[in-house]
């Protein structure tokens, strides 16, 4: 059994305003394509799958290139019918073609394979994947032959309904099987004699069942699944059904979501069981909690790796980067691409990381800035402690040895190295290494006028009493 998997993803989405093609457009953290052949690959082999790609055909391919599937050029876009006539070599030697929209992102592999099983199953040269909806406005309506037969008679394109025919909530999803050779044999019969000019694929079935051929039609079990995406507000409502159910997913698994409504958390990201995630933390791309956490509100992850224990305040944002078990964030911590937070460290309120490697247990609490740094196990970072890492044209380094106390107000000059256990006092400037276990200061030596300010106050309250 021969099947190759083509999507339509050559269209432009007029009705979204937008400059991007329609199919790149994200839901739930992926494009609308990217769904659609994740879905496709679960059925099939991704060198049996077809992106039809048109309209920024070379960022739409580049899109799901890693994916492994294979390409074919509409080059103008005449309709979904032409989409499927520009097929006809790729997919020979197929037996059958089942056809996905490429805008159609909430169908699960699940509702394919049904459909596959059912079109083989009937013998039907098509099988429609149909749906019963409220709001049928602007969908293709099915005709069937006989009410509660499968068979089929004709799509009916919302432009195109006669009297009465508005009446039919059985929607057309796009989506469909075919036995390829009998779609080929009639497939150049498609006219565009319609509002739109195109040539409709929807019309196969009027083609098919004229021609004596089996057309039929199989009810999704879950409408939402089949939903597509023309608009920005149709789009956004899928984007919420689909976060929806990734949160509902992920609280099956013993995740704590409390507003699971106001979190954003993308279909890619994974997280363990009792962690606890507060309303409106955002969870995005390859972001990887483990057990035992707490997301505190407003936080923002996006590919942040969490291993378990790890307390993540409001209001942080982590990008990129590693956190080791129990370490602590923020309130307001900025951990910056490419730092790795060791176990139980802490980095705290309006601090910013970038490039760290912080080792375990150590603290920078208050104020600081870390950047191109390596800090040793058991060290403290004082407040407003900031490496200056930039000389206005490269990044250097500062390494800083296990339990070194850093005091407050420290600047220190990359490059630079600081030796095991060795002090900076506070307010110090170091442009210079400093050996293990040394005291170093940097900062102009305090004066004391004994007496000053009482002198001070007198001479001003003579002047008053003059005046
Ligand atoms: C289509 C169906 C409609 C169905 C609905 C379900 C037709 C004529 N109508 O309408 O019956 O209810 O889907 O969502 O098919 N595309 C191409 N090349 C083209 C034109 C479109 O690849 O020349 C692609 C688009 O990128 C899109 C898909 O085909 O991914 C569907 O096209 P769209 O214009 O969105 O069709 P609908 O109007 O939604
Ligand atoms: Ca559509």
């Amino acid at each position: 059994m021969q099947i190759a998997i083509v999507i339509l993803a050559a269209g432009k989405g007029t009705r979204l305003k937008s400059k991007r093609a329609k199919v790149l457009h994200q839901i739930g953290g992926k494009t609308l394509l990217q769904h659609v052949v994740d879905a496709a690959s679960q059925v099939v082999p991704p060198h049996d799958i077809f992106a039809i790609v048109g309209h920024q055909a070379e960022n739409v391919q580049a899109s799901v290139q890693s994916r492994g599937i294979r390409f074919v050029l509409q080059e103008q876009q005449c309709g979904t019918g032409h989409a499927l006539q520009c097929a006809e070599r790729a997919t020979r030697g197929y037996e059958h073609v089942i056809v996905l929209s490429g805008d159609v992102p909430l169908l699960r592999p699940e509702t394919i394979i049904a459909l596959r099983d059912f079109h083989m199953q009937e013998h039907p040269a098509m099988t429609i994947l149909s749906a019963n909806v409220d709001h049928p406005e602007g969908y293709g309506r099915i005709v069937r032959k006989h009410p509660g037969k499968p068979e089929v008679t004709a799509i009916v394109e919302q432009k195109s309904l006669r009297s009465g025919q508005e009446k039919i909530h059985e929607i057309n999803s796009g989506i469909y099987a075919f036995r390829r050779e009998t779609l080929y044999d009639f497939i150049n019969d498609l006219s565009d004699e319609n509002p739109h000019k195109e040539l409709y694929l929807t019309d196969m079935a009027r083609i098919l069942s004229r021609a004596g051929e089996r057309v039929v039609a199989m009810n999704a079990a879950d409408p939402v699944e089949i939903l597509g995406a023309n608009t920005i507000p149709e789009m956004m409502d899928l984007d919420r059904a689909m976060r929806m159910e990734i949160a509902r997913r992920l609280m099956l698994n013993g995740v704590v979501i409390q507003r699971p409504g106001t979190v954003v958390i993308d279909s890619t990201v994974d997280v363990g069981p009792d962690t606890i995630i507060e309303p409106y933390a955002q969870l995005l791309g390859a972001t990887r909690i483990g057990s035992n956490c707490r997301i505190r509100s407003f936080s923002v992850l996006e590919d942040a790796i969490l291993d378990d224990h790890v307390t993540v305040r409001q209001s942080c944002v982590i990008t990129n980067s590693h956190i080791g078990p129990g370490a602590i964030l923020g309130p307001f911590a900025h951990v910056r691409p490419g730092c790795f937070i060791g176990e139980n460290a802490h980095v705290g309120n309006f601090v910013e990381t970038k490039q760290v490697r912080m080792g375990k247990g150590s603290k920078a609490n208050h104020l600081t800035y870390l950047g191109d740094a390596e800090i040793g196990a058991g060290c403290n970072i004082g407040a407003g402690t900031i490496t200056c890492n930039y000389d206005g044209q490269l990044k250097h380094r500062t390494v800083i040895g296990d339990g070194v106390f850093i005091g407050s107000d420290s600047t220190l000059v990359a490059p630079l190295v600081i030796g095991n256990g060795a002090y900076v006092a506070a307010a110090s400037c170091i442009t210079e290494d400093v050996p293990e276990d040394a005291l170093a200061l940097g900062r102009p030596q305090q004066t004391v006028k004994q007496g000053w300010a009482a002198r001070r106050r007198a001479q001003l309250e003579s002047r008053k009493v003059a005046g």
